[in-house]
């Protein structure tokens, strides 16, 4: 006749109807007498109402509140509760509020509440397909539909937590595929410098070796010249002549500067060798004690050409004022990365600073420290446009660039951060001011934790 499932044993979807709720049908024919209503709401005490039929068909609905309300009255249980209930009916005239047992209980409950003060808490008439009719209590109604509601929160918080994750996720994807691109063209660019120091190496080598044994003959030869010289210093007149034409004493007086100035050239060239391949140092994935400032100045040998001739035509100066540095145990090619990418900054912020009213000549600083017996500090400095407070807090966001599309890909501090901060468990900080100038600080510990 009835079910007495609760509602919260009810296993409700978004899209559960009236069907899926507790439905009673206690059905009683009019021609019985009123105290069966009576006993029958007092043996189940759950029993929101009753349908009524004449000869097994639907007449209406007595609802237990309204028979419970008309019986208390004055002489009302004499008056009925002998008589066919179709007396009390006639003159109750309840109404009834009726719907379809596939409606959704959202829906149900949202045009349940629309019904008038009156019958708001009657029970809900519904009619099945096969033209059956059951009662739904309101109260189980209200209790379905906020658990109901209940369900939609979870779910819009899990939709929300799970977009959140989708969102962090492709983010991650994004920021670890620019930083393997990222890192693929550094190791190119260091595979390429490595490259280019390894084929200038050799036929440096042939000429700084035989300009040693050069420099030595020339010497010797000379030597013998001034020794015919004194020797003979009336030479026959074919000599003489051929002496002067090739002005032996200017050349006597400039062969030996003129190899001298070959052999500075020679080293030179070495020093720019040794400043690729440290720069480079592609043989060198593990920590190594290196010398900082070697470091430093390979890096500045290969941005030499972005220095000259911003586009106001003037240059960078670069200021240094090494400090005597112990050797630091370190990764050098990563550290050499973040000198690339701090310098390469500054010299763009030079280069942007055209415009604005410059005083100074552009000029980045290079300062470095021993701050005590574990940590040394590296101080690049410009006398550019500054940073403002609200870019300084982005600064090492990966993607996060003031320059425009296709110049800065925003990953160059963030990069940097990572290889100072997780790489080397060191600190990189920023000290601004508009109008003045930056000064990435770079503190590294000199012996690694790890
Ligand atoms: N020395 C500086 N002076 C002024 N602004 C700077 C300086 N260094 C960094 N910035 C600001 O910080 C932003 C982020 O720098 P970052 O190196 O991470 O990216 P980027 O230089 O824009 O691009 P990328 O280095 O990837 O080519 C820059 O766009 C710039 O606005
Ligand atoms: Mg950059």
């Amino acid at each position: 006749m009835h079910s007495m499932t609760n509602t919260q044993d009810l296993n409700l979807r978004l899209e559960s109807t009236l069907q899926e709720l507790p439905l009673w049908e206690v059905q009683v024919e009019l021609d019985r007498p009123g105290n069966v209503l009576t006993t029958l709401f007092e043996q189940e005490p759950l029993l929101p109402g009753v349908i009524l039929t004449r000869n097994q068909c639907f007449v209406g609905m007595i609802s237990r509140q309204r028979f419970f309300e008309h019986m208390s009255r004055p002489y009302s249980f004499g008056l009925y509760s002998k008589r066919p209930i179709d007396n009390l009916y006639n003159f109750l005239q309840p109404e009834v509020f009726i719907l379809a047992e596939d409606m959704p209980v959202v829906e149900a409950t949202q045009v349940a509440l629309q019904r008038s003060l009156e019958f708001f808490y009657e029970p809900i008439l519904v009619t099945t397909k096969s033209r059956r009719h059951k009662l739904v209590d309101f109260h189980q109604l209200l209790l379905a539909y906020s658990q109901i509601y209940a369900l939609t929160l979870t779910q819009l918080q899990q939709v929300e937590e799970q977009s959140k994750i989708a969102r962090a996720g492709f983010r991650d994807l994004k920021h670890n595929y620019t930083r393997l691109l990222q890192n693929e063209k550094m190791a190119a660019l260091g595979q390429l410098v490595a490259g280019i120091a390894h084929e200038i190496n050799n036929p440096i080598n042939f000429i700084a070796g035989n300009l040693v044994h050069a420099i030595d003959y020339t010497q010797n030869l000379l030597n013998l010249i001034s020794l015919y010289q004194q020797q003979y210093p009336h030479p026959a007149a074919e000599i003489q002549t051929a002496s002067t034409q090739i002005e032996l004493d200017y050349l006597i007086d400039d062969l030996p500067n003129l190899l001298a100035s070959m052999q500075i050239g020679c080293d030179r060239i070495g020093q720019i060798v040794r400043s690729l391949r440290n720069f480079s140092r592609l043989d060198e994935a593990e920590r190594k004690t290196v010398d900082i400032h070697e470091g430093i100045d390979s890096t500045l040998l290969i941005l030499k050409s972005r220095l000259k001739n911003l586009e106001n035509g003037k240059n960078v100066t670069i200021v240094k004022e090494y400090e005597n540095l112990p050797l630091v145990e370190c990764y050098a090619g990563l550290l050499n990365q973040v000198f690339m990418n701090i310098l390469n900054n500054a010299i763009d912020a030079l280069d942007e600073w055209v415009n604005g009213e410059i005083t100074d000549s552009p000029k980045i600083q290079i300062r470095t420290q021993v701050i005590d017996s574990d940590w040394i500090a590296i101080h690049i400095t410009d006398n550019g446009p500054g940073i403002p407070k609200k870019v300084q807090k982005q600064l090492f966001d990966p993607f996060f660039t003031t320059k425009p599309v296709g110049k800065g890909t925003g990953l160059g501090l963030s990069i940097s951060y990572q290889i100072v901060v997780e790489k080397h468990g060191g600190q990189l900080h920023c000290i601004s001011t508009v109008g003045k100038g930056s000064e990435f600080i770079i503190k590294i510990p000199i012996q690694s934790e790890k």
